[in-house]
């Protein structure tokens, strides 16, 4: 088993302080890492832990793998796979170029990890000068043959100051789901402070801690989610570098999400909406390490309820599906130390998941088509976060007995 390379040792990567530990899942493997049996040699795995830092308010992994291990060549996530993402998007794209802070009549768009493409192609679609960074070649490539202008490279300080030479200041600069995979972020901060023009806007999603804490959705937690933010740890972050959160908006997508929007300091008046979101994060304890003590504890009993539901229907004879080979399942199922035995096989649209194993806990990934033509009798919904439209799709397997379990937000079967 190769060895981790120890990143932060233990200390916040936006104070430098000792962080405090809320939980410890032990070994675990890549996320994304999907392996055939010839690679089970070589399989990966780090000590997965989750700290918080009482000053910057930053809840974070406590080490974590090199970058390059995790976005390279072979990256397996592509945005596009789901049509709710390519709606969100869509409106997402709107809400920008509709904004009472977007002037700029000739604007510069730069997205942040633009992945296979799905919100820049908004903006290429309308003839809006833009540039995708994107550090996976093979999602890099998706997003070039649909004609969105991509850099190949992950962004930071140097990135920025090469942009900014050959394309000028950014009148926007995106980002979904993608901030809270960067471990440099302060460098990222530092860069795009650098980019953005006098009137911009930094705009940016990702899931959020508030609905991780009242979710108990711990598996938001992997290896490429370095950091799970809250209104409190945004605003602390780019104060560092004079940039200023002017609002916050709630998203559904990813289990729960908070939009970010922050422009240079002084530029734009604050939301009154942040009040309330500030509040609500106080209540809930997101400022105070001790609080966390609660989720701890609660992410135990939804690791008991889930084993203890899957070995009923097991020793029942039943068939177990996974629904989607999610990253988040790969935490779900090393924590919980779920194997081949209590869950048959996991099915997932994505053609460079199949005929491999989990990370991990190695269940073969099948095609979409192998669930649909031998249906199992009970379905874990892995991909939860899509559970609207999973079920929409999946009427036939629910009218006809199947049965599925979730685990947010605590442990069901429906
Ligand atoms: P997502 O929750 O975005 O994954 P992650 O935890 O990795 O961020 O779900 C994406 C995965 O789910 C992807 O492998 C495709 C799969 N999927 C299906 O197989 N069927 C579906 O109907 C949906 C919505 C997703």
């Amino acid at each position: 088993m190769p060895n981790h390379e120890n990143q932060s040792d233990k200390k916040c990567r936006i104070s430098n302080k000792e962080l405090n530990l809320v939980l410890d899942f032990g070994m675990q493997p890549l996320g994304n890492a999907f392996l055939s049996h010839q690679e089970f040699d070589s399989e990966y795995f780090y000590p997965m832990k989750v700290g918080f830092c009482n000053e910057s308010k930053m809840f974070q992994l406590i080490e974590q793998p090199e970058p390059k291990k995790m976005f390279h060549e072979n990256y397996a996530f592509f945005s596009g796979t789901s049509k709710k993402m390519g709606q969100h998007f869509e409106k997402f794209s709107q809400s920008i170029i509709n904004s009472e802070y977007f002037s700029n009549p000739n604007p510069f768009v730069v997205e942040l990890g633009c992945n296979d493409g799905i919100m820049l192609k908004n903006f290429a679609n309308r003839k809006i000068s833009h540039l995708g960074v994107e550090p996976s070649k093979n999602v890099a490539d998706e997003a070039k043959k649909i004609g969105i202008n991509t850099l190949v490279d992950f962004f930071n300080l140097l990135t920025a100051k090469k942009i900014l030479d050959q394309y000028g200041q950014a009148d926007a600069i995106l980002a979904a789901n993608v901030m809270c995979h960067i471990p440099d972020i302060k460098n990222v901060v530092e860069g795009m402070k650098l980019l953005l023009s006098p009137k911009g806007i930094i705009v940016f999603e990702d899931p959020y801690l508030g609905d991780v804490i009242t979710k108990t959705s711990y598996d938001q937690i992997y290896d490429e989610h370095v950091f799970l933010f809250s209104g409190m740890s945004i605003k602390n972050l780019f104060n560092l570098y004079d940039l200023e959160l002017i609002d916050m908006e709630k998203q559904e997508t990813h289990g729960g999400s908070m939009r970010y929007i922050l422009a240079h300091k002084n530029q734009y008046p604050i939301s009154s909406r942040l009040e309330k979101i500030f509040q609500f994060e106080e209540e809930l304890g997101l400022g105070d390490y001790q609080k966390f003590k609660k989720f701890s504890a609660n992410v135990e009993q939804s690791k008991k309820d889930l084993v203890a539901i899957l070995k009923d229907f097991k020793n029942d004879g039943k068939v177990i599906a996974g629904y989607a080979a999610t990253s988040k399942s790969t935490t779900i199922l090393n924590y919980c130390n779920i194997g081949s035995d209590l869950i048959d096989y996991i099915t997932d649209t994505t053609p460079i998941k199949l005929n491999k194993l989990t990370p991990g806990m190695h269940i073969p990934v099948v095609s979409y088509d192998h669930f649909l033509r031998q249906p199992p009798d009970v379905a874990v919904l892995f991909a939860w976060n899509h559970q609207d439209e999973i079920l929409e799709k999946e009427k036939k397997f629910t009218e006809s007995g199947g049965k599925w379990i979730t685990h947010v937000p605590e442990v069901k079967v429906f």
